[in-house]
């Protein structure tokens, strides 16, 4: 592995019934990289970073954080190992405040608020939690809104909380599954701020996307993955000119050649 790798995917492969969805997928994430994951739809995306972050087993191939093999470990170790991911569609209780959704996410990652067991030692955790919670609503401009409850929150509004829930771990590596999909222009903007802030924090991150102006301005680095193979790993500005990439593009979306 190289010196600075946190992430090193090797000979992936998933296939779901007659369906090979991932073959031999190789690449790696180096400490502080911003890396966008792009391909057309059904492509493979989602359930590269799916079984990455441990909600689906791979058929083959081996994952290594930090060096660290992890594939097939549950969800949760790879939480308390470092990594954190959203989803394409959040998906949180709707009558919880946006205060509170982000307080149970820190119940999932570090299982510190026993009711059973409320000791001195719970109630700091909860102190350290609820003061995290606070500063990530705040950095993701949602301190507005912190006490809605999280069905009155916009659609970006419920992504920006998705990146709240997903930090309350302090993950090293953050995983984002289409982070502006459906998101306006003005909250796009904050993402890719927040994301920026993040990153010289030292949250090194990998970003499934399809916006392109988001890739250029967010991403140092892209990865391509076309029908379950990698077919490109450049800069967001050598994407239009890599014929692989226009060939996974073409008919499916003119805006690589834009970018
Ligand atoms: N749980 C699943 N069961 C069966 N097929 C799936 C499942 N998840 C994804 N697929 C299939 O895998 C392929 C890739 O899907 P996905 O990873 O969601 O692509 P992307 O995120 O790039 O759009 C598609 O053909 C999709 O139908
Ligand atoms: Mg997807």
């Amino acid at each position: 592995m190289s010196t600075n790798a946190i992430l090193e995917v090797k000979n992936l492969a998933k296939a779901f019934a007659a369906n090979k969805v991932l073959h031999h997928v190789n690449f790696e994430v180096k400490q502080g990289e911003i890396v966008g994951l792009l391909g057309p739809n059904g492509s493979g995306k989602s359930t590269l970073l799916n079984i990455i972050s441990g909600f689906v087993g791979p058929d083959a191939g081996e994952i290594r954080l930090v060096g660290r093999s992890i594939a097939g470990m549950p969800t949760y170790r790879l939480v308390q190992e470092g990594m954190a991911r959203t989803f394409q569609l959040p998906i949180m209780p709707q009558k919880m405040s946006v205060l509170e959704v982000a307080m149970a996410a820190a119940t999932d990652a570090h299982g510190v608020f026993s009711t059973l067991f409320r000791t001195a030692r719970d109630r700091a955790a909860e102190r350290r939690a609820l003061e995290r919670a606070r500063h990530l609503l705040d950095e993701l401009l949602l301190t507005r809104v912190a006490h809605l409850p999280a069905s009155a929150i916009s659609g970006g509004q419920k992504k920006l909380l998705g990146i709240v829930c997903a930090l309350m771990a302090e993950p090293r590596l953050l995983m984002l599954d289409e982070p502006t999909a459906g998101v306006h222009p003005n909250v796009r903007n904050d993402i890719v701020q927040a994301l920026h802030r993040l990153n010289a924090s030292g949250v090194t991150l990998v970003i499934v996307e399809h916006d392109m102006h988001f890739i250029r301005d967010a991403c140092s680095r892209c990865i391509v993955l076309d029908q379950g193979e990698i077919v490109a790993s450049c800069r967001p500005d050598e994407l239009a000119s890599n014929a692989r990439v226009v060939q996974a593009y073409l008919g499916a979306s003119v805006e690589v050649a834009k970018a």
